[in-house]
């Protein structure tokens, strides 16, 4: 009978390094055994966003000791590991490259098998940190570098509905706060700012309107915004307001689309499960409107503890877990990638999302 695998994770792909040990059994239950999270937000908060060049020095420096602490943390050796997990890509190819390769080195060291993780893949199972969510699902990802609709049928499996064809949801909410003068990343500070706030106070403009698909539009939006911010906040409550206002039209827009995706998939798909993930899914706005619009089309809800809706290497480690089990594993050559759809085929042949120099964006 196949037993438990014990998985070491590792993510670096933007400005968290992160390390976990996660144990799945067969039946698919999880047991996180540690989940260790260094954010560089202090290093890159004066210049307003993530800096490539800090992110890969720091992450040089810190990986050693986050995984050091994970595998204490989790009362496990390296011999005990069952396989290695690390994210691959997408993502700052810098800061992929360290973690990759101190994932490569630990499991040739070990003698353990490695596996390559598409960190949206990370993202697609993080709710079953926290919950049972079966395949097939329907999956909101929305986090600060993308923001997209896909059905996803098993391991590695996913046929994307829509993705944004210019700002990430989570880039919205960063570029708005970061025009309210809120310090970066600004869709935590904007949520809480939104509590005391009027959400019908600013009209902002709805994007795609006349279109039908599940595609994503933010740019707008984010341009309005901060046109009513130079023009019209003068007051705390002005700003409380054009924050709620905010808030709200993202999640009308993820919730409008969403609405069409299920009635999509639901023509497909007899067991209707809507998941959603990315550091976006840690809005409780965005939750709430979400799980109203599934319970209107009689979709189960399911989203990550809050804890693993930002990035995290549990969500690295299960997604290797699931790989591990099915025999999905890599070889010591691969590489990172700084772009990797989960849906390549769409990706490459949807002429709205045009494929960059570095290939298909996600
Ligand atoms: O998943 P994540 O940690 O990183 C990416 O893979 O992009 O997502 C980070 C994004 C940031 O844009 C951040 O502002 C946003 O998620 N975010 C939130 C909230 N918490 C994190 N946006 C709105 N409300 C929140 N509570
Ligand atoms: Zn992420």
């Amino acid at each position: 009978m196949a037993s438990s695998l014990t998985v070491l994770g590792i993510e670096t792909s933007c400005d968290e390094t992160a390390a976990a040990v996660v144990r799945r059994a067969p039946d698919g239950a999880v047991e996180v055994l540690s989940s260790v999270v260094a954010s560089q937000i202090q290093e890159h908060a004066p210049y307003g966003g993530v800096v490539p060049e800090i992110a890969a020095r720091s992450h040089v420096e810190g990986i050693d000791g986050i995984v050091r602490e994970a595998m204490r943390e989790a009362g496990v050796g390296f011999d005990s590991l069952d396989g290695v997990a690390a994210t691959a890509g997408p993502g700052l190819v810098g800061g992929v490259m360290v973690g990759l390769s101190f994932g490569k080195a630990v499991a040739l060291a070990a003698g353990k098998p490695l596996v390559a993780v598409n960190h949206l893949e990370g993202h697609a199972v993080s709710a079953r940190l926290g919950a049972k969510a079966a395949y097939p699902f329907l999956l909101l990802l929305v986090s600060g570098g993308h923001c997209q609709l896909l059905s996803v049928e098993g391991v590695g499996l996913c046929k994307r509905y829509g993705s944004t064809i210019d700002d990430a949801a989570g880039e919205a909410f960063d570029k708005i706060a970061k025009a309210l003068g809120l310090p970066y990343p600004g869709g935590p500070h904007l949520e809480r700012l939104a509590e005391g706030g009027d959400p019908s106070r600013f009209p902002l403009p709805r994007a795609l309107l006349g279109h039908q698909g599940c595609d994503f539009s933010f740019s707008g939006l984010k341009t309005a915004a901060a046109r009513v911010a130079q023009a019209a906040v003068k007051t705390d409550q002005d700003r409380a307001d054009l924050c709620a206002s905010v808030q709200a039209a993202i999640a009308r827009q993820l919730a409008e689309r969403s609405d069409r995706a299920m009635a999509r998939y639901a023509a497909h798909h007899p067991h209707r499960l809507f998941v959603v993930a990315g550091g976006v899914a840690a809005n409780r706005t965005v939750r709430r409107v979400l799980e109203e619009t599934a319970a209107a089309r009689g979709f189960a809800f399911v989203a990550p503890p809050l804890k693993y809706c930002t990035d995290n290497a549990a969500m690295i480690a299960l997604a290797g877990a699931e790989r591990l089990a099915e025999g999905l594993v890599s070889g010591l050559d691969v590489a990172a990638r700084p772009r990797w759809p989960l849906d390549e085929a769409a990706a490459l042949a949807d002429p709205t999302h045009k494929p960059g120099r570095k290939g298909a964006k996600a």
